[in-house]
């Protein structure tokens, strides 16, 4: 099925609770294309929607352990030569999604033995 993540997401809410899941999307663009694919995606979630936004977690020094932290600088970094993009820390991609909309709400991180983080978006009031 061809998809776009630039174009508005198809609304599917009539067919139950939609929950979108982006995989390693927004640390492959620049911030203002994180923002415009987050709207594209804001602009489908409707009622109970939920966006699962799965990316590594470059947390602060010493919160997570030596390991997964030398693996997430590194990854930042390839981003940075091959995409002109970055890995976040949590609170990092919080503001990329009040930039794509003040609405949107990072409700719950779930994290991994590994440098992935799953954090689990909604609207506001929704
Ligand atoms: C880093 S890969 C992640 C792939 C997969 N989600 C995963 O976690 O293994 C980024 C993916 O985004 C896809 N992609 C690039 N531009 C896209 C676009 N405009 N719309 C939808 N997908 C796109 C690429 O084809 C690639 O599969």
């Amino acid at each position: 099925m061809p998809h776009n993540v630039f174009e508005q997401q198809p609304d599917l809410s009539s067919r139950g609770t939609l929950v979108y899941y982006l995989r390693l999307i927004l640390h492959g663009w620049p911030d203002r294309y994180c923002i415009r694919i987050l709207q594209n995606f804001v602009l489908s979630l409707k009622d109970e929607g939920i966006a699962l936004i799965n990316e590594n977690d470059l947390s602060p020094i010493g919160v997570v352990n030596s390991v997964v932290e030398k693996l997430g600088k590194i990854a930042d970094m390839q981003m940075m030569t091959v995409c002109n993009s970055r890995d976040c820390t949590a609170r990092e991609f919080e503001g990329l999604f009040h930039e794509a909309d003040p609405r949107l709400k990072l409700f719950n991180i779930h994290r991994t033995s590994g440098p992935a983080m799953i954090m689990e978006v909604r609207l506001s009031g929704s």
